[in-house]
């Protein structure tokens, strides 16, 4: 299959995107919620796959055991805002579907869920009328940089990465896909101040107990699971079986280069430290102290 080039990033409303996530706007804002629609906003490389596997174990894996090991999770957990270019229906070739309004539309399944990577002020109002609980996934800026630096080496539906130190300038100034990072995690952390159908969960959380976190996301969902159903979705959402799983890995996905870089690629907490030159370190730090001074979210970078 030939691929279109790169996108490049515009500026869209205060907000770096590219058009794979712009040109079905229209229909992404009058998207029509359920009030079970359980919606996973993440962004970009924070853990979104992780947490979308997780949930649609938690709803379909006694039901429906063949699913996770059969339908890429782009077809379990459609991704709202995307739309390939000249598809509308977010099909990017035959076989691989990647969601979008019109298969969440379409979605028979119940409750659906719902992947974003939108910013706050961006989600569609009808999530919010039909009060839908949410999940939020945040990861520190350093291993989400990293993370976010590797998937856009090996993806060419993502704009060119350039080299690492110029990519890392550009995460400070926000010049990503999805924007700040930091306009990203505060907005949302903000809004769930005020609103207790947001979950905000942590990726360092996840990576140093994922048994703890999924108690807390039954019991945000109110689901009881009996201890080997636990036991499933514990070993399920592993790192290793997730790696090895077609239906995670996203190895189905014509977009990305796995000669370049896995998409499953470590899974760690402080992989920054393997990136991150003394010089830069200082210099983040700086940056990050400036433009987070006026929250009270607070992250770890080492667990
Ligand atoms: P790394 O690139 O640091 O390895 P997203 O799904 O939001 O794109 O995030 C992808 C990141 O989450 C990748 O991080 C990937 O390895 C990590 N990830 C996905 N599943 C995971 C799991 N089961 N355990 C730990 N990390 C996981």
């Amino acid at each position: 299959m030939e691929l279109p080039p790169r996108p490049e990033l515009f500026d869209f409303h205060g907000v770096s995107m590219i058009t794979y996530f712009t040109d079905n706007w229209e229909n992404v804002q009058n998207f029509q919620a359920r009030p079970d629609d359980i919606v996973i906003a993440t962004y970009p490389k924070a853990g979104t796959t992780w947490v979308s596997h997780m949930l649609d174990l938690l709803y379909f894996g006694k039901s429906s055991p063949e699913r996770g090991s059969t339908m890429p999770i782009s077809e379990r957990v459609p991704f709202l805002e995307f739309t390939a270019p000249g598809q509308p229906s977010g099909q990017r070739d035959a076989t691989i579907s990647n969601g979008s309004v019109e298969a969440a539309d379409k979605m028979p399944s119940s409750p659906r869920l719902i992947k974003t990577h939108l910013p706050v002020q961006f989600v569609p109002k009808s999530f919010w009328e039909q009060n839908c609980r949410i999940i939020y996934v945040a990861r520190n800026a350093k291993d989400n940089v990293v993370s976010f630096f590797h998937f856009d080496r090996m993806n060419m539906g993502q704009p060119e990465p350039g080299d690492w130190p110029s990519f890392l300038q550009r995460f400070q100034e926000g010049k990503m896909v999805f924007g700040s990072w930091y306009d990203h995690v505060k907005g949302w952390w903000e809004k769930k101040q005020t609103n207790p159908k947001i979950l905000y969960l942590m990726y360092e959380d996840l990576a140093e107990d994922r048994g703890r976190e999924l108690d807390r996301v039954c019991s945000f969902l109110g689901l009881s699971l009996t201890e080997e159903e636990r036991c499933k979705v514990i070993e399920g959402v592993g790192f290793d079986a997730m790696k090895k799983n077609s239906m995670t890995n996203y190895s189905t996905d014509k977009y990305m280069d796995f000669k370049i870089s896995p998409f499953m690629r470590k899974g760690k907490v402080g992989d920054w430290k393997s990136h991150f030159t003394v010089s830069q370190n200082e210099q983040f730090d700086k940056e990050y102290q400036k433009k987070m001074t006026h929250t009270t979210l607070r992250f770890r970078t080492e667990i």
